[in-house]
């Protein structure tokens, strides 16, 4: 069993939509998986029940105590997370996913929660998790773009992959799909901008800049490998 944390206490940055698709991507590859939301909102919750029944089963929880035999057991966290229940979901996890909008507003909002977190990692029983950000509806030509790689510098946590802003994620939330159930060649930027976060979340860092191809792609061979 591997346990994936989607967290931060800032509102609206792409918990759900990152969760429901690391969600979906599982599925998608036939893997046993787990939807915990634990946000009162319970969007991950809806978006589940709307799935159309010929996609693949996700299975869903809104039970932190309910025991999980899933492959692959997600977190999706409500905004506001108390120190309390952060802890309490570090210990559980393997691997620590955050989105984050590159906005000076949102990387102070940030800049509390990961220092905080970064101690219970530092500290001998939870070691082995990794914490990285994901720049979410973000656009590398623009200065916040850049004001977010000063910060993840600083706090000396990388930027796993980023995603652009896109309708395709809205749509496939409506429909009760991920982006990995839709017509690939509509989503195929996207999908691409995924590799390294599904890399992420089997618990390894693509190194990007090796293995970005001459048109700019990351390569297929660097599709993630799931360990069962
Ligand atoms: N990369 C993206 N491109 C386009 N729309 C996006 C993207 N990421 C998120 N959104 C949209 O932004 C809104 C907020 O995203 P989401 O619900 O995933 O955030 P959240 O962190 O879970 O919010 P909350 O803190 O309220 O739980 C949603 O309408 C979602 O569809
Ligand atoms: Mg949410």
């Amino acid at each position: 069993m591997r346990n994936v944390l989607v967290v931060n206490p800032k509102g609206g940055c792409g918990k759900t939509t990152v969760a429901t698709n690391l969600a979906g991507y599982y599925a998608s590859k036939g893997v046993d998986c787990t939807l915990v939301d634990l946000d009162q909102q319970k969007s991950s919750y809806q978006w589940v029940k709307s799935r159309p029944g010929d996609q693949p089963e996700i299975k869903i929880s809104t039970d932190l105590e309910e025991s999980h035999d899933s492959k692959r057991v997600i977190y999706d966290c409500p905004a506001q997370i108390h120190l309390g229940l952060t802890t309490d979901l570090i210990n559980r996890s393997d691997v620590i996913v955050m989105p984050i909008n590159p906005s000076v507003i949102d990387h102070r909002a940030a800049f509390k929660f990961i220092f905080d977190v970064r101690g219970m990692i530092r500290a001998e029983v939870c070691k082995r998790i990794k914490i990285g950000l994901i720049a979410n509806r973000a656009n590398p030509a623009f200065n916040s773009y850049q004001e977010l790689e000063k910060f993840a510098r600083m706090m000396q946590t990388p930027i796993v992959t980023t995603l652009r802003s896109s309708q395709n994620y809205v749509t496939a939330a409506e429909r009760g799909l991920s982006i990995f159930e839709m017509p690939r060649q509509k989503v195929a930027t996207d999908l691409d901008q995924w590799k390294s976060l599904t890399y992420w979340a089997e618990g390894k860092l693509l190194r990007h800049r090796n293995d970005i191809n001459a048109s700019g792609k990351t390569s297929e061979r660097v599709e993630a490998q799931i360990t069962l």
